[in-house]
């Protein structure tokens, strides 16, 4: 090997990375397996099954009986598809500032041509249904066509009260579609696209459903579908109409991503295998010993309001003065551990742990083993006993698995 090409390599790392940013998560072996076969004729007879096993298993992880449409593309291209699809450009939109992500799709909103009321937040709390009630209450002539929502802001770790929003828009009467962003919560944090009222959700493969990036999804109502037919946006790679002709029997208009479908079916197997509600009782639990183990070593939950908190991540303030992304880095450094860093106006002041996805007990008690060293390491002003206290609770909680 030249030198300059062995200067270069990459050191080999002993035991296994860990990736504890909100998303991508690990994929599971399963997973890595199912998705390691040979690419199979997108337009043969296997494919058409395997397109309607998939579409129908997303619908039972949506909780719909609407149509469910994946893209082979990421989280970005499922949030454009849901504002192409519905509506038309001046048309009004009322988004709400919750984070980095809802800054992002306001922003895209603004580029598509609509006309964004966005409510201004703190980026520590989630969307308030109160708020949005007297909103939609003050606009009797109907001009607002679409309300979004972030339902998980990842780039906080805080949880937007979906069902109450819903309700909320139910009191009003208002016919406003009702879109939602699911990309950090869907098969993490409990989801009913039905029963919520919801008309599109907006869901990604690379988070709680435990896939590679690459699929994003839109699960979309009938009201969703009858705005689809006179919504004017410009839209062709993304246009439902032509999916859901194809979608019937199982097959895509274009090339699908076959491989990451195989992997998906797994991920619906497993998922069911396990039990959604149990899915969810887990993130939960994580999420609570993550937060036992940052107010253990003195540090600020980002979360302002406790019905807010985050099922698949935590997000700690640092102390003022300590830069977030040099304790990430010193953490990388010794333990080979990934957290996610701040995003946007939060740069440096935040880091975010995932506890989401493929993710046990002694998975997180390493997680949170990596921070506390870190914090010494780092030389980062806390209190020991942060892990102390997430271990306790996981022993006092934990239950034996299932035979
Ligand atoms: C809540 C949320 N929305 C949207 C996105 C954008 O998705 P993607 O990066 O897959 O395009 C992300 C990505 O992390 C996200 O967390």
């Amino acid at each position: 090997m030249p030198e300059s090409v062995r200067a270069n390599a990459p050191r080999r790392l002993a035991g296994r990375h860990f990736l504890q940013i909100p998303g991508p998560t690990n994929v599971p072996e399963r997973v890595l397996r199912a998705i390691d076969y040979p690419t199979i004729d997108h337009r043969g007879p296997e494919f058409g099954r395997l397109g309607r096993e998939v579409l129908e298993g997303m619908q039972a992880v949506f909780k719909t009986k609407g149509a469910v449409i994946i893209y082979p593309a990421s989280g970005t291209g499922a949030w454009e598809a849901a504002l192409v699809n519905t509506l038309s450009p001046g048309d009004r939109v009322l988004m709400f500032e919750t984070g980095h992500f809802a800054s992002l799709w306001r922003e895209m909103a603004g580029k598509l041509g609509l006309d964004i009321d966005f409510v201004p937040g703190d980026w520590r709390s989630g969307v308030d249904p109160a708020a949005l009630e007297a909103r939609l209450a003050e606009d009797k002539a109907h001009k607002i066509k679409a309300v979004c929502a972030v339902h998980n802001e990842t780039s906080t770790g805080v949880t937007s009260r979906i069902g109450d929003l819903g309700a909320a828009i139910d009191r009003v009467k208002h016919p406003a579609l009702f879109m939602v962003d699911t990309i950090s919560s869907l098969a993490s944090i409990d989801y009913r696209h039905d029963e919520w009222g919801v008309d599109v959700t907006v869901g990604g493969s690379q988070k709680g459903l435990m896939l590679p990036p690459g699929l994003s999804f839109n699960a979309v109502s009938d009201k969703a579908l009858a705005a689809n037919k006179s919504a004017k946006s410009p839209r062709s790679y993304w246009d439902w109409g032509a999916m859901l002709a194809a979608n019937k029997s199982g097959y895509f208009p274009y090339t699908p991503g076959t491989n990451l479908l195989y992997g998906l079916k797994e991920v619906i197997a497993m998922l069911f295998e396990e039990g959604l509600d149990n899915v969810f009782a887990r993130h939960q639990r994580h999420a609570e010993a993550t937060r036992r183990a940052v107010r253990g070593w003195g540090l600020e939950i980002l979360a302002k309001n406790p019905a807010e908190y985050s099922g698949s991540l935590t997000a700690a303030l640092m102390p003022d003065g300590h830069d977030a992304d040099g304790l990430r880095a010193v953490i990388l450094d010794h333990f080979d551990m990934s957290l996610g860093q701040g995003l946007g106006k939060l740069k440096g002041k935040i880091f975010r742990i995932g506890h989401l996805g493929d993710f046990n007990d002694l998975m997180l008690a390493g997680t949170l083993a990596g921070v506390e060293m870190g914090l010494s390491l780092a030389r980062v002003p806390h209190k020991t006993g942060g892990v102390a206290a997430a271990l306790d609770y996981l022993k006092a909680s934990a239950q034996p698995s299932p035979k």
